[in-house]
Parts: C-alpha cells; sequence; structure tokens
C-alpha cells in the first residue's frame, strides 16, 4: 500500500480531490469541512485561501495559521487534516492543533489511525513537542484513534449547550518517531 501526506497544493485543484471534498459532510462531530458544497471555481479560491492561511497570510484577526493535508492511498485522496501551527487559549478549550475527516467510503479500513500518525509527524517536523486533540466522546473511532497514537486523556467536560462531551487528549511527540 502507498501512503502519502501532502500538504494541500494548487495541484489539488481536480476532479478528484474537489469530489473527495464534496463526499465528506459539511459537518461531523463538531468538525467543519468549508469546501463541501462549493461550486469548481468557488473550490479553486478555497484552495488557494487555504494555502495563504497556511502561509500565515490574509487570516482572520485571532486566527492561527493552518496546514490542511491531504491523505492519498495508492494514489487516491481519501481524507484530510488541518494541523494548526500553534495554540491559543480558544484553541486549548476545544479545536486543538489536529482536526481530521476521511471521505466516508475509505472509513473503517485503518485509514483514520494512518492520517492521524502522519499529521502528528508533520506536526512533529514543525517543531510541536505535544499535540493537543480533542474529541467528542460519543465519536469512539476518533478517541480510539487518539489513543492508539499515545493520546494521555486530560479530561472529559461536560459542555451542555452542545449536548456533548468532549474528550481533551495531549499526544507527547518526543517520544514518537
Ligand atoms: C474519525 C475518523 C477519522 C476515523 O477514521 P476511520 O478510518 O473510520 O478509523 P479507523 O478505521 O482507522 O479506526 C480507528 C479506530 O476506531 C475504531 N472504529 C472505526 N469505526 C468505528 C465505529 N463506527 N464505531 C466504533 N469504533 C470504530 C476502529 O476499530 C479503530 O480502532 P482499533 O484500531 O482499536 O480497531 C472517520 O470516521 C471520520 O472521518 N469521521 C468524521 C470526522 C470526524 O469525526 N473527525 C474526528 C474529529 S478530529
Amino acid at each position: 500500500m502507498k501512503i502519502e501526506l501532502k500538504p494541500l497544493s494548487i495541484n489539488d485543484i481536480n476532479d478528484d480531490v474537489y469530489q473527495m471534498f464534496q463526499d465528506i459532510p459539511a459537518e461531523e462531530n463538531g468538525s467543519n469541512n468549508t469546501a463541501h458544497g462549493l461550486s469548481r471555481e468557488e473550490f479553486a479560491k478555497w484552495v488557494r485561501k487555504e494555502i495563504n492561511h497556511s502561509e500565515g497570510k490574509n487570516l482572520k484577526p485571532g486566527y492561527v495559521p493552518g496546514t490542511f493535508y491531504i491523505l492519498w492511498i495508492d494514489n487516491k485522496p481519501v481524507g484530510c487534516g488541518k494541523l494548526r501551527h500553534y495554540l491559543v487559549p480558544s484553541l486549548e478549550r476545544d479545536g486543538g492543533h489536529i482536526g481530521i475527516h476521511l471521505s466516508p467510503k475509505y472509513r473503517g479500513k485503518g485509514y483514520g489511525n494512518i492520517l492521524l500518525r502522519e499529521m502528528l509527524k508533520e506536526a512533529k517536523k514543525m517543531g510541536i513537542s505535544k499535540a493537543l486533540v480533542f474529541n467528542h466522546d460519543n465519536n469512539t473511532a476518533a478517541w480510539k484513534m487518539s489513543e492508539h497514537a499515545g493520546g494521555v486523556l486530560e479530561s472529559i467536560t461536560d459542555i451542555p449547550e452542545k449536548g456533548i462531551k468532549l474528550r481533551k487528549y495531549w499526544i507527547d511527540l518526543s517520544r514518537t518517531r
């Protein structure tokens, strides 16, 4: 199996990557896919906007730079993730460093574990020593992934206004390769 994690680039303005972002719902478990529902033209603009954000350009006030990555398995785009370059107090409460999505047709095959591990390698390269990940308590696949990647559970917090419990995991990257 060929596994590649590549940062989003203008080469991703193509049918396969566009379709992957349309297959992933707009919102799931508190994570948004802002490319869902866009026209092809809007998608091209979105890709350029995300590349700018990754370089710290044109960010809204209070937003931190974040890089989108695409997971390619055997040359097919199967999922994506966003890596925020550093934390601010709001991201320490919810959001964390990493959010990931798999295209529904590729779920339950172990690719989520692969995607999170590959994203953590990028986080380590970026100089992040402890990565923060949040998962909804009822999203078993997501928090199992965090635990498999070495995540240590700090807390489970009730968020009554959203009707959820939020698990907060720290993943020590000094011990990973
Ligand atoms: C969360 C998500 C990335 C997991 O990806 P996935 O490829 O389906 O997960 P994997 O196949 O790698 O499985 C990860 C673990 O969860 C378990 N799992 C997978 N689907 C599951 C399900 N529906 N219910 C319970 N456990 C499940 C797997 O058994 C595996 O644990 P194991 O290694 O102990 O067997 C994917 O379901 C997704 O994109 N969900 C929507 C977006 C989201 O919730 N993102 C998380 C927010 S950061």
